[in-house]
């Protein structure tokens, strides 16, 4: 007690709340995951350095990580909307959609990709939204329909220039066993989530470079943490991560910053409809050679449905924790290479890199074991028997 009422204790506690109240002040004009990370770094920090050192130096080490966090955190400011001009892919349903809404009421200029200009998701955004928003017909993997809007956007903007290209138009495919998954399935997955990233990219970056503005992936957690079923999915969002992170470094001497979203599981279209299912299993089962629909067996393969009721039922449907880390990645003066909203992901996405295979692999399996089906071989017969 005598070291906390000491000249120094009270000039520590002193500076570590002065420095503390600004950086929390500072956090409420910060939207996004950006608040809960700092309140949890400097609550650790602070408890590390208060339980293992003398009180003096750990308000001692506790005001200094303060002071680099204030440091850090003050290129976490926002930037002033201005009216600047945003192209979002994929704003029929879901992210998009919420994107093009939540950046337009922030005023500003959004262009609005949608893979149907007729569709519900359009007429809902031309009725609900201002008249600084512009539907476009994009469908991503169309060279014609990229280049179409490529020159639309151009026009529009003129002088004033674009400031940032969200990409976030995606498919899930059909989650499954990656033997199973058809190969028409892996090749959507790559052309919407990587080839068509990659080309509205590349169509667009001579405006991005010219008004030094901002990059913006939607990947997934799933493209950082291997996960079952998701083997189509999972290495088209790797790739689109490996893709943003090497343009990131390219892009810096233009002044063009790149950033990556992870998300977790959102309660979106995403998951599609039983309809979208069905057509998906069938297509599964026509694909199969005669030996793997024999191991398998036609249960296991319809099996999978459970997974789309899970990701119907356990999902997030609040879908603002992505809204605001997008809205941080294009306004904040220096945005995070790496956003990773919903719950679970962040946690996810460190233990995937970090932690041993065999612990990684045994947890995982313990809990994405969406429901406990085997394969009719595994299930039925003596199969290491019959291996043997
Ligand atoms: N929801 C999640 O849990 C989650 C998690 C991690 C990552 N993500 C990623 O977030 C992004 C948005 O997904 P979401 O969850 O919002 O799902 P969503 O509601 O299905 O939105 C995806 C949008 O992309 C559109 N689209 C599909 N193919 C396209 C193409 N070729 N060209 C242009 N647009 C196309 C879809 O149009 P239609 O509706 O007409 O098909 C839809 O509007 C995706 O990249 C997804 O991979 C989602």
């Amino acid at each position: 007690m005598g070291t906390f009422f000491s000249e120094p204790g009270w000039l520590c506690l002193t500076v570590t709340a002065v420095l503390g109240g600004t950086i929390l002040c500072k956090l409420k004009t910060s939207p996004g995951q950006v608040g809960r990370k700092v309140v949890c770094l400097a609550g650790l920090w602070g408890g590390a350095c208060l339980i293992s050192l003398s009180l003096f130096w750990g308000l001692v080490l506790f005001s200094l990580s303060y002071f680099v966090m204030y440091t850090y955190f003050s290129g976490q400011e926002l930037l002033p909307v201005d009216q600047k001009a945003v192209l979002i892919t994929g704003c029929d349903s879901g992210f998009g959609h919420g994107l093009a809404k939540y950046l337009d009421e922030l005023g500003f200029t959004v262009f609005a990709g949608v893979l149907d200009e007729q569709g519900s998701g359009a007429e809902e955004l031309r009725r609900t939204c201002s008249k600084h928003l512009s539907v476009l017909q994009l469908n991503i993997t169309n060279t014609q329909e990229i280049q179409e809007a490529y020159s639309k956007v151009k026009e529009k903007v003129q002088n004033k220039g674009l400031w940032a290209v969200i990409n976030n138009a995606g498919v899930l495919g059909l989650p499954t066993d990656g033997e199973l998954i058809p190969m028409t399935e892996y090749k959507r997955c790559m052309a919407v989530n990587f080839f068509g990233a990659v080309e509205v990219t590349k169509a667009f970056l001579p405006l991005l470079r010219k008004s030094k503005g901002r990059l913006v992936n939607i990947s997934s957690m799933a493209g950082g943490v291997p996960m079952q079923k998701m083997a189509a999915y999972g290495s088209s969002k790797a790739a689109l991560i490996m893709f943003s992170s090497i343009l990131r470094q390219e892009l810096s001497k233009w002044g063009v910053k790149v950033s990556v979203i992870q998300p977790g599981g959102f309660k979106t279209n995403i998951s599609g409809t039983s309809q979208m299912w069905e057509t998906l299993e069938r297509t599964v089962l026509d694909n199969l050679s005669p030996e793997v629909q024999e191991d398998y067996g036609q249960d296991y393969i319809l099996s999978e449905r459970s997974l789309l009721r899970l990701m119907k039922t356990c999902t997030d449907p609040d879908i603002s924790p992505v809204l605001l880390d997008v809205r941080h990645a294009i306004s904040a003066q220096s945005p995070f290479a790496f956003y990773a909203p919903g719950k679970l992901s962040y946690p996810w996405l460190c233990f995937a890199s970090f932690s041993p295979t065999g612990i990684f692999d045994y947890l995982s399996r313990k809990i994405y074991n969406y429901d406990k089906k085997m394969p009719r071989v595994l299930s039925t017969s003596n199969w290491e028997n019959e291996a043997m």
